[in-house]
């Protein structure tokens, strides 16, 4: 089973082997990581790790082998204009210093080794980055996604451990539960409300799910409604079920899926439908791809 995943992952990711993963030099690999992003022409990471110190440790043979979640320079360009301002400014240190040590893991793990929902540690203390394998609307395997990010060259060796070239920076850090995101959560105010009154919290903490969190305009829009809702536990985890899905489905896994569909927990299916933007069963998503420690968190504009 595992093998078979393993070639059709290889065959997904030809365009990239073939160009990427030329045979490998007999001598094995002649540079460091620090020097191999260079190689890799991933310029902005390499900056951002030489602002923050840590191409001494990618630099050096002895404190590895280290694998290295690296976005592309495109990905830096693609940052939402706020991170971007956050990130241009150099007296951010701790910021940059969190957010690069956030794509630093120990170890040397070939992707060939991943699972679906996988966990890595990485340098930044206590987080986490989530490794899934995302199959295609014919149940095939297409897509591996970091905390979100899509795989696009895969195992680049260097002689201190390796590198994985994503498409997307990881900003989004993963810092709380699904259950205390809500909770502070000021666009979350009416959701938060419904989940004290249910005592649904650690069902929200469960691990590898993804929450379709409908925003407070959805319930205002629910007028009286939403009232009789407050009085009723038992709607309340009903509804909670219904926007809760038993995988982490980042956009990125979502998108391949257009014109299928994904099951919440009652087993309904929920239809995908890519136009620009992600929208399941008619709901939009309105705000992408919160990375959190039990899964993924999306806000929706309409209650599914
Ligand atoms: C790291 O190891 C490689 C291969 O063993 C070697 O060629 C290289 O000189 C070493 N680099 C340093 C900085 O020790
Ligand atoms: C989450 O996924 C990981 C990796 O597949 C697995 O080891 C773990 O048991 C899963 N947890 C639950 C609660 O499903
Ligand atoms: C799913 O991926 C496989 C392998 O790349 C491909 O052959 C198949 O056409 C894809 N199916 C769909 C519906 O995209
Ligand atoms: C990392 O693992 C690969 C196999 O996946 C191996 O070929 C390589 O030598 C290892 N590199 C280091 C630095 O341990
Ligand atoms: C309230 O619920 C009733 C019954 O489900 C429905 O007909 C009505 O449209 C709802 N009102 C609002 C404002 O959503
Ligand atoms: C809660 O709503 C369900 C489904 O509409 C209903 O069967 C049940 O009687 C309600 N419970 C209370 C306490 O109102
Ligand atoms: C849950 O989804 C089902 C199927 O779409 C729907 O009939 C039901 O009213 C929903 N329940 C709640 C509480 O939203
Ligand atoms: C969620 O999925 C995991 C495996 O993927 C399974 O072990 C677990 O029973 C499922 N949980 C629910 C509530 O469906």
């Amino acid at each position: 089973m595992f093998k078979t995943v393993q070639v059709v992952v290889l065959l997904n990711l030809a365009n990239c082997f073939s160009q990427c993963i030329a045979t490998p030099p007999k001598s094995g690999p002649k540079w460091s990581i620090y020097d191999l992003l260079d190689e890799l022409g991933l310029k902005s990471f390499s900056g951002l790790l030489e602002t923050t110190g840590f191409m001494y440790t990618l630099s050096a043979n002895a404190s590895g082998p280290f694998t290295v979640y690296a976005p592309t320079d495109d990905a830096f360009n693609n940052l939402p204009p706020s991170v971007m301002k956050k990130l241009q400014n150099d007296d951010n240190w701790r910021l940059l210093h969190d957010l690069t040590s956030y794509h630093l893991t120990k170890g040397n793990l070939s992707f060939l080794k991943w699972s679906n929902n996988m966990i890595t540690s990485t340098l930044l203390d206590g987080t986490s980055i989530r490794l899934n394998i995302y199959n295609n609307n014919s149940g095939e395997p297409s897509i591996m996604s970091v905390s979100g990010a899509t795989l696009i060259k895969a195992d680049q060796q260097a002689t201190n451990g390796v590198v994985q070239v994503i498409d997307r920076v990881l900003y989004s850090i993963p810092d709380d539960t699904i259950s205390n995101y809500i909770q502070e959560n000021s666009r979350l105010r009416k959701l938060a409300m419904l989940m004290q009154i249910a005592g649904y919290q650690d069902s929200l903490d469960k691990q590898n799910i993804t929450l379709f969190a409908p925003s407070d305009a959805v319930f205002e829009e629910m007028g009286a409604n939403f009232t009789n809702l407050l009085t009723n536990a038992s709607t309340i985890k009903a509804l909670f079920r219904n926007h809760t899905v038993n995988n982490t489905f980042y956009t990125n896994g979502l998108r391949i899926l257009d014109g299928g569909y994904i099951t919440n927990l009652p087993g309904t299916k929920l239809p995908i439908k890519i136009n620009q933007g992600v929208y399941v069963s008619g709901a939009k998503l309105v705000e992408e791809d919160v990375s959190l420690k039990n899964g993924v968190l999306h806000i929706i504009n309409k209650l599914l």
